[in-house]
C-alpha cells in the first residue's frame, strides 16, 4: 500500500494494530505483538500513544516480542532498543512489564545461545506472534538478519554487516562505538507470524524495496522471503516506492 506521507502510512498501521488489540480484548484474549525499533515505526508508535491517552485503547492484553538488540549493549544505554521502545512506547502506555519481552544484550556469551532458543520458546508459549511489525535496512535485513541469513534462521547471535555499521554512526557519534554484533530474531521466527507488515520510508529505501517486492527470493536480501509470506502488507510512502 502506498501512501502519500509517511505519516499518512503510519496512522494506518497503528490503527490496524489497535483494531488487532481491541479485537483480542473483546474475545478476552492476549494480542502477541513482534515490534521494530529504527526509525521507520516511530510515527506508529505516536499514534498508538495518541490512541491510548484519547481514545482509551488498553495495553493490558498486549504481550510484546522485540525484533533484535545489538550486543554487548546495556539497557539504559542511550543506543539501547530497551531504551528506544520505553522511550517510544512502553512508557507511555499501560502494557504489564512483565509482558515486555526485548533480546538481553547484557548476557554472558556462554549463555546467548540457550536464551535465543528461550526466547523463541517463550514466543510460542505464548501463542505465537499475532502481528509482527518490520522496518528494512538498506542491506535487506529484517531485525539484523543480514545477508546470508537463512529463511529458517531462528533467534541467534549475529555479526553486522559493515553498510548496517554505517547507518548506525549516526546514533553512536562514531562508527568505531557501533556494536559489531547483535541477537535477532531470525527470518524463520519472524514468518512464523500470523500477519506481517512491513515499513519502508524515503528514497533511501527505494532501491532495497524494489529488490524486496519484485526480486529474486534469495539469502543474498534477506527481506525478499517474505515474498513467500501470506499475510505480509508492505506500507511504503511514495518515495519509497518511487522504483516499484
Ligand atoms: C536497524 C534495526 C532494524 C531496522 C533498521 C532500519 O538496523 N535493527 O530492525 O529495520 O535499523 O532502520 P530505520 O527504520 O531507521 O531506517
Amino acid at each position: 500500500t502506498v501512501f502519500e506521507t509517511s505519516q499518512e502510512g503510519a496512522i494506518y498501521v497503528a490503527h490496524e494494530i489497535a483494531e488487532l488489540i481491541r479485537a483480542k480484548q473483546a474475545k478476552g484474549k492476549q494480542a502477541v505483538l513482534g515490534l521494530a525499533t529504527g526509525s521507520s515505526p516511530i510515527g506508529v508508535y505516536q499514534e498508538l500513544v495518541r490512541l491510548h491517552r484519547e481514545e482509551g485503547l488498553s495495553f493490558q492484553n498486549v504481550v510484546t516480542f522485540n525484533l533484535d538488540e545489538y550486543y554487548p549493549m546495556q539497557p539504559d544505554e542511550l543506543q539501547s532498543y530497551v531504551y528506544f521502545m520505553h522511550e517510544q512506547l512502553f512508557d507511555h502506555v499501560d502494557i504489564r512489564p512483565e509482558n515486555v519481552h526485548i533480546p538481553d544484550g547484557t548476557l554472558p556469551i556462554e549463555q546467548v545461545k540457550a536464551y535465543c532458543q528461550a526466547y523463541d520458546k517463550l514466543i510460542e508459549a505464548c501463542g505465537g506472534l499475532d502481528l509482527q511489525l518490520l522496518g528494512i535496512g538498506r542491506t535487506g535485513h529484517i531485525g539484523f538478519n543480514e545477508p546470508g541469513s537463512a529463511s529458517t534462521s531462528t533467534t541467534r547471535l549475529v555479526k553486522l554487516d559493515p553498510l548496517t555499521i554505517t547507518d548506525a554512526a549516526k546514533d553512536f557519534i562514531k562508527e568505531e562505538y557501533v556494536p559489531l554484533r547483535a541477537l535477532t530474531m531470525g527470518v524463520g521466527t519472524i514468518t512464523k507470524a500470523r500477519q506481517i507488515i512491513l515499513l519502508a520510508w524515503g528514497e533511501g529505501k527505494a532501491k532495497i524495496l524494489k529488490e524486496t517486492v519484485e526480486g529474486k527470493i534469495s539469502d543474498a536480501v534477506p527481506a525478499s522471503f517474505l515474498q513467500q509470506h501470506p499475510h505480509t502488507r508492505v506500507v511504503v510512502d511514495q518515495w519509497a516506492a518511487l522504483e516499484l
